[in-house]
């Protein structure tokens, strides 16, 4: 497929039949482990992927956001400045276009979008997008961000304009992805050390082809029980700075009628809290070369996310289970948000080809990939050839 930059480029000034001013990228993400815990105050540790969202820009004059993606060809948008709801916004054009109003950009404009991370699949098809309008919507408007800034007005894209209440950690990613490392994020402050991915282990990524939007409300749902949790906690037991904070010893089922928890709090929370030591675990087992210890520390993250905090889906656990029974593979979990999407696995690089050739062999119609580490949002060249 034509990097994503080039064809946004093309469709730009096939489609408008002019120049843009700007164009961006940015990468999706493959969270390693650390699910459902940013929103909580945890730690997580994604690597930005190399795939991503390109978006061209310009200004015209007039009031109409006029967007066009290469993806959704059907999705063609055009709808008043200031809003991204009227009747003729789609979502794909709702991500990009939000960042204009978020940043306020002043008068018409026109977007082109393309992407090759897989739309849907949990590897942050969306953060990657926000980011890379907002590095494009700051050019245009003359706004200088911090990368921070960057990060956090992404996230304010989603929960503004495509209503998930997400944490950090995707639009962080996507903004700080470094080559050849994973980013280990705490998301309270958030700031981040990278860790050094192993010369021997590579990543595999397989989708297990089922799909759930995290805007329908499972993904808001699991959030207000985490902040439910954490407010009986605070109120029954003591401050904490985050439910992701408190001792492991107070989420054991023994200790959840003294917080006031009710059984599904009690698991959310043992949950969040258990999932915080093993992000720590593996990030130090991988920086040893442990990569058993690290496999194991994988599969104990998705029975969490299975048992505890009911975001698996079967084919997702039947997926993981298969994976781990590969020769070569260490450890396999479900990644993202979850209800369905990729699954993360851990492999020997000796391995990783054998491994891949069995999922396509098995399932020839899914996405199967070997991601490598990336860097995150950038502007693009400007003069690129059409
Ligand atoms: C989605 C959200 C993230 C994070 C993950 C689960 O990807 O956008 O903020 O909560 O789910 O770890």
């Amino acid at each position: 497929m034509k990097d994503p930059a080039a064809s946004a480029w093309s469709l730009f000034t096939a489609h408008f039949g002019c120049a843009p001013e700007v164009c961006t990228s940015a990468p999706g993400r493959v969270n390693l482990i650390g699910d459902h815990v940013d929103y909580c105050g945890g730690c997580v540790l994604p690597i930005a992927i190399d795939r991503r969202a390109a978006v061209c820009a310009g200004r015209m004059t007039g009031e109409i956001v006029h967007v066009v993606s290469r993806e959704c060809p059907d999705e063609r948008a055009a709808f008043p400045v200031g809003s991204t709801d009227g009747p003729r916004a789609t979502r794909w054009a709702a991500y990009a276009a939000g960042a204009a109003v978020v940043l306020g950009v002043p008068g018409g404009l026109r977007m082109a979008i393309a992407s090759d991370v897989p739309i849907g699949a949990g590897l942050s098809s969306s953060a990657a997008l926000e980011v890379a309008a907002v590095l494009a919507m700051e050019t245009l408007t003359g706004k200088t961000l911090s990368p921070l800034e960057r990060a956090t007005t992404a996230r304010r894209v989603e929960h503004e304009h495509a209503g998930v209440p997400c944490g950090i950690m995707d639009q962080y990613a996507a903004m700080f992805g470094e080559h050849g490392h994973a980013l280990l994020i705490e998301c309270r402050d958030p700031s981040h050390n990278t860790v050094q991915l192993p010369t021997d282990a590579a990543i595999v990524v397989v989708d297990s082809g089922v799909r759930h939007s995290l805007a329908s409300d499972d993904y808001g749902q699991r959030r207000r029980e985490c902040e439910s949790a954490f407010g009986k906690y605070a109120r029954g037991v003591g401050p904490a700075p985050a439910l992701a904070a408190i001792p492991l010893a107070a989420v054991q089922q023994s200790q959840w009628a003294r917080a006031g928890w009710t059984a599904i709090e009690g698991r959310r929370a043992r949950h969040v809290v258990s999932e915080v030591g093993r992000v720590h675990a593996f990030a130090a087992a991988i920086s040893k070369g442990d990569m058993r210890s690290a496999g194991k520390i994988m599969s104990e993250s998705h029975r969490s996310l299975r048992d505890d905090f009911d975001v698996s889906v079967p084919p997702v656990d039947a997926l993981v289970e298969w994976l781990e029974t590969q020769p070569g593979v260490w450890g396999a979990r479900m990644t993202g948000g979850g209800f369905g999407g990729c699954v993360v696995s851990l492999v020997s690089r000796e391995s990783a080809h054998a491994v891949l050739s069995r999922v396509r062999d098995r399932w020839p119609d899914r996405l199967a990939f070997m991601p490598v580490a990336a860097g995150g949002a950038r502007v693009e060249p400007y003069d690129r050839p059409a």
